[in-house]
C-alpha cells in the first residue's frame, strides 16, 4: 500500500507488468495489421499515458490522433450519452484505425465511437483497451486487444483519475472506498 497525501493507494497492477502488456499489445497489433499505416487514435484524457507508451513499440508506420469525449457524471452514467469535445484531426478513410483507451467500463463510449468511426470508411477499426472491468457491461461490444481483466474496483493511475487527480501514477492501483469522497 501507497499512501498519497490523504488517500491509501493499493497497487493493483504494477509499472513492470503494464510495460510488459503494452509491449505485446502493440506486437499483436503490429502482427495483425502488418507493414500498413496504422493511425493511433487515443481517447482523450484517460489514455494518455497509454497511447505514449503503447506508441514507442511501433516503427515508422504508425501515426496518431486524439478525440475527447464528454464524460457522462454520476447522474447519467447509464444513459449512454457520449458527445465528442475535440475531435480527430484527418480522414479516416481507407486507413488502419486502432482507438486506443484505457478503461471499458459500461461499453457506452466505445459502442458509439466505433459507430461513428465507421462511418468515415476507415480500411479497418480496431479497439486497443488497456483495463477492462466486464462486469460492469451494459453495451455489448468487441475489444480486438485487452491488457488486463479487472474487477469492479475504482482504479486509478496510469492515465486514470479520480476528479482529476493521480493521473500521473507509474502504476494501476485502487483507492481505499473511505477516501473515495
Ligand atoms: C473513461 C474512459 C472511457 C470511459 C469508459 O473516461 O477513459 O472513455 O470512461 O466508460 P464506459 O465504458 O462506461 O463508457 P472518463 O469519462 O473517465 O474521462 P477521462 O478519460 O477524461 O478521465
Amino acid at each position: 500500500m501507497i499512501t498519497l497525501e490523504t488517500a491509501r493507494v493499493d497497487v493493483l497492477i504494477d509499472a513492470e507488468a503494464i510495460a510488459a502488456r503494452v509491449a505485446q499489445l502493440a506486437k499483436d497489433i503490429q502482427h495483425d495489421i502488418g507493414d500498413e499505416p496504422i493511425l493511433l487514435v487515443a481517447v482523450l484524457k484517460g489514455s494518455f499515458v497509454f497511447l505514449a507508451d503503447l506508441c514507442r513499440h511501433f516503427g515508422s508506420n504508425v501515426s496518431l490522433d486524439f478525440l475527447q469525449v464528454s464524460s457522462y457524471g454520476d447522474g447519467t452514467k447509464s444513459s449512454g450519452i457520449v458527445q465528442i469535445l475535440k475531435d480527430i484531426d484527418q480522414s479516416l478513410e481507407g486507413k488502419n484505425v486502432v482507438i486506443v483507451e484505457d478503461i471499458v467500463d459500461t461499453g457506452a463510449t466505445l459502442a458509439h465511437l466505433r459507430e461513428l468511426l465507421w462511418l468515415r470508411q476507415p480500411k479497418s477499426l480496431r479497439i486497443v483497451a488497456l483495463l477492462n472491468k466486464p462486469e460492469t457491461r451494459k453495451v455489448d461490444i468487441r475489444i480486438d486487444y485487452v491488457g488486463f481483466e479487472i474487477p469492479n474496483q475504482f482504479v486509478v493511475g496510469y492515465g486514470l483519475d479520480i476528479a482529476e487527480k493521480y493521473r500521473n501514477l507509474p502504476f494501476v492501483g485502487v483507492l481505499h472506498p473511505e477516501d473515495l469522497s
